[in-house]
């Protein structure tokens, strides 16, 4: 074999983490030492108040270095979670200096020549990147990977979703305010709220992200256009309700499905249970149902209480629950990142 051929099958990558020291930063961190990524360097990028800090890389610890935009000379790769402010500052100036990356944040989800990939679902959408690939919100990805194979079987017209999602959602001070709150609470002392729009310690809060003028919030309206986009089927309706709930790590969804052609519950579950990053969990008289409990550190979405939904023509209802902070945000950013690295290996060795 051709040495050159070789030395490029087996490409190593320098890698940056923006925002590494954030909840999801973090989790990039142990994804990418979890999977072995071909990383011949990592370097932790964050705000000028980490700098001095360290975070872990598997049995490293990386100190953190002041994301500007030269830390970005050199870097072949970027995973990105720092926010729609610092991805739309930053994330520029590393693609002038030839880095691909992958963003966490919104800032370019719905630019139309920036793919919204979730791996089991439109991995062929990473090839049209122009230096930018962006990661769907949370609640998108465990949706569209639930819902693919069904479209695929009987073509989905109409989606109703209702999220129950985590305080990590909102971040490391999304976490600590609901223990804040919670420790608060039971010893009847006064609590701020301030990550949250409301107390979210045994509460429940249907808001998250700014209303629009329609009523719903931009997180709901993530659910209709990343749903579509990423599924390339602008003519799927989708009516979302996204509520925060006081619950740590894994979101929930409800949701209703309308076909064009009947599905029975037993076809569902069978062609869920051949999906990709799908684990069917649905034995509802032993209690065997997704829970976040169960569900939190996994990588697969799960999907249970599989049944039909009587209240509309090829109708079925689902339960999905997924970790938020892996498959929902650093192990697709992580999978996408790994499409890069075939494609950038098979182009070398072309
Ligand atoms: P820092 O910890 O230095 O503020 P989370 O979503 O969990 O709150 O994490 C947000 C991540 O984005 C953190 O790593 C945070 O770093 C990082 N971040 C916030 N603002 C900036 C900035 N201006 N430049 C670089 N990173 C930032």
């Amino acid at each position: 074999m051709n040495m050159n051929k070789n030395k490029n099958k087996n490409k190593m990558f320098r890698v940056a983490v923006l925002g590494a020291t954030g909840a999801v930063g973090r989790e990039i961190l142990a994804i990418l030492d979890e999977r072995r990524f071909p990383a011949s360097e990592v370097i932790a990028l964050a705000s000028a108040r980490s700098e001095g800090t360290e975070v872990s890389f598997g049995k490293r610890r990386l100190a953190v270095q002041v994301a500007r935009p030269e830390a970005f000379e050199g870097i072949d790769i970027v995973l990105a979670s720092a926010g729609s402010a610092v991805a739309r500052k930053l994330l520029p100036a590393a693609v002038e200096r030839g880095a691909i990356c992958v963003d966490n944040s919104s800032a370019f989800r719905m630019d139309a020549d920036v793919p919204l990939v979730v791996p089991e679902v439109n991995p062929e959408a990473v090839a049209s990147h122009g230096g930018i690939i962006a990661n769907p919100n949370c609640s998108t990805i465990q949706l569209v990977v639930a819902i693919k194979a069904l479209h695929d079987a009987a073509r989905i017209l109409r989606i109703v979703v209702s999220t129950y999602q985590s305080v990590s959602g909102a971040g490391q001070k999304g976490i600590e305010e609901l223990s804040k709150q919670s420790i608060a609470l039971f010893n009847q002392k006064p609590y701020d709220v301030s990550a949250h729009e409301a107390r979210i310690a045994f509460n429940c809060v249907p808001h998250i992200g700014p209303f629009g003028e329609d009523g719903y919030t931009q997180e709901e309206l993530k659910l209709l256009y990343e749903t579509r986009k990423i599924m390339a089927d602008e003519s799927i309706e989708v009516c979302p309700t996204a509520v925060r709930v006081p619950v740590f790590a894994g979101h929930g969804e409800s949701i209703n499905l309308q076909f064009e052609r009947p599905l029975s519950a037993d076809e569902a579950r069978e062609l869920l249970a051949a999906a990709p990053g799908v684990t069917v969990i649905d034995d509802p008289a032993r209690k065997k149902y997704p829970m976040q409990m169960d569900c939190a550190e996994k990588d697969d979405v799960f999907v249970g209480r599989i049944r039909i939904d009587r209240s509309v023509p090829h109708g079925l209802a689902l339960w999905v629950v997924s970790d938020n902070l892996r498959k929902g945000a650093a192990t697709n950013a992580v999978q996408i990142a790994e499409l890069v690295v075939a494609m950038e290996r098979h182009r070398a060795e072309a």
